[in-house]
């Protein structure tokens, strides 16, 4: 069997814990393969919503496993979080999650050292979660790192002990200041939970499972556009959240790689600093925040919206390899008389379709315009059904991508989903 990707095309947020519990059925394992606790993922059913963070979004499917990835970061004090909360939920939760031996562990001095950059850098800053994301991935590059299977060594204590240790001194460096100690109470009861689950050499697991006729997806966090090579750097986050991020981050060669399947939004959210070129500091901009309920759902910061970026899209569409795409929150862009959609950008006089590389690039987006509908859409669950000027929206994004839509999500439950292929 081959493993196919879920991941998003743009910069997060773009729906992906929705629909991968959505299409959790058809899988028998999902796995995250990067990103951390910087991610939000939620999802909704039986009314009730959930936050994922590092949990795989196929936890509530009592018949799935889940795996934590060697390309996961892990903080444990938010996984025990994240599992207490989880229980009444996930039955049988420490057999159906799986950990990565080799996956890196974000310390308690990670994350004070994530706040401390943020609060030098001042008005430049990224604008990250302060989840600990960028320094635990530089320890890992560094070859400076703890692993989750570094938790059954005896010396734990003192491997602990050493690399806080260094951290302390660079922070020593720092006009910030700090208590460890509110910080490590939870870290260490994480630590003990952690050892309830089973901690494995998840690329042998994978591919044997791949081997044994297993079908896996594999859950991407954070969007195309954050990724460290391509996305907006340094206003990015720290790891690849590319396809090929799924390979490194799991353990598969690429040509065990099957579907991809891009996530976006109907519109474009960001959150943190950098470039946004169809940014609406509008009422238009306001509307799609209040109606999409834009915030976000790690850090509750109000996402920035705007029109929906086609060749940002495009490009992301071309570094993935994308096969199939999934639009979400077409129903949030029911009632407004035009919608816009940029297919291209004018700079320094210039028409391109092309993701520059200068941050502070002045683009001005160049837009088509189309009809829009008026009447509410989330309770549609055919195609056929939806208003006509929304399947010329959809049909104008797959002419200009060349990629079919085979799922439309008008809401965030379960239950909101329009299939346009039968899955599996
Ligand atoms: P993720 O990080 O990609 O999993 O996305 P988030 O969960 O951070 O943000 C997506 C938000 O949109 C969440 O609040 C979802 O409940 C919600 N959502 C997902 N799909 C839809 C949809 O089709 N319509 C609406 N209105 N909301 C959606
Ligand atoms: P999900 O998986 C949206 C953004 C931060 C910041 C930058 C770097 O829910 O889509 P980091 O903490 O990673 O060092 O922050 O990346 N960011 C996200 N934005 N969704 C996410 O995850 C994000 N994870 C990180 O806001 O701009
Ligand atoms: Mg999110």
């Amino acid at each position: 069997m081959k493993i196919d990707i879920l991941l998003g095309l743009q910069w997060g947020d773009e729906g992906k814990g929705k629909l991968v519990d959505a299409i959790s059925p058809g899988y028998d394992v999902i796995a995250r393969f990067q990103g951390g606790p910087n991610a939000g993922h939620s999802l909704e059913f039986n009314n009730i919503k959930h936050i994922l963070h590092l949990i795989p979004s196929g936890i509530f499917h009592p018949d799935k496993m889940n795996v934590i990835g060697n390309g996961v970061v892990i903080d444990p004090a938010v996984f025990k979080t994240e599992i207490d909360g989880l229980a009444p939920y996930a039955p049988d939760i420490t057999r159906r999650l799986v950990i990565s031996t080799r996956a890196n562990l974000i310390l308690p001095t990670h994350r004070i050292l994530d706040a401390a950059s943020e609060h030098r850098k001042g008005t430049s800053k990224i604008g990250s979660t302060l989840k600990g994301i960028g320094p635990a991935y530089t320890d890992k590059t560094g070859r400076a790192g703890l692993r989750a299977g570094d938790i059954m060594r005896h010396n734990f204590r003192q491997l602990y002990e050493e690399a806080t240790g260094k951290h302390l001194e660079t922070l020593s460096g720092f006009d910030f200041t700090f208590n460890l100690a509110e910080y490590e109470k939870g870290w260490f009861e994480g630590i003990e939970m952690m050892k309830e689950f089973q901690l494995v050499n998840t690329e042998y697991y994978i591919n044997r499972l791949m081997t044994s006729g297993k079908s896996i997806l594999a859950e991407g966090a954070q969007g195309t556009m954050l990724d460290v090579d391509f996305g907006t750097y340094p206003f990015v986050t720290s790891s690849n959240t590319v396809s090929a991020g799924a390979c490194t981050g799991l353990g598969v060669a690429p040509a065990s790689v099957g579907d991809v399947l891009g996530i976006f939004k109907a519109y474009c959210t960001r959150v943190g600093s950098g470039p946004f070129p169809t940014e609406l500091g509008d009422e238009t901009g306001a509307r799609l925040r209040d109606t999409g309920r834009e915030y976000g759902a790690t850090t509750g910061r109000p996402r920035r919206c705007g029109w929906l970026d086609l060749p940002a899209l495009k490009y992301a569409i071309m570094l993935n390899g994308v096969t199939q795409l999934y639009m979400t929150k077409a129903d949030v862009l029911s009632g407004f008389e035009k919608i816009k959609i940029c297919t291209s950008y004018k700079i320094n006089g210039t028409d391109t379709a092309d993701i520059p590389f200068e941050n502070d690039a002045a683009i001005e987006p160049v837009y088509k315009e189309l009809g829009g509908w008026t009447h509410d859409i989330s309770g549609i669950r055919e195609f056929d059904r939806l208003p006509s000027e929304f399947k010329r929206f959809i049909g104008f994004i797959e002419e200009y991508c060349n990629v079919p839509i085979t799922i439309i999500s008008v809401g965030p439950d379960r239950e909101e989903t329009i299939f346009r292929v039968k899955l599996l």
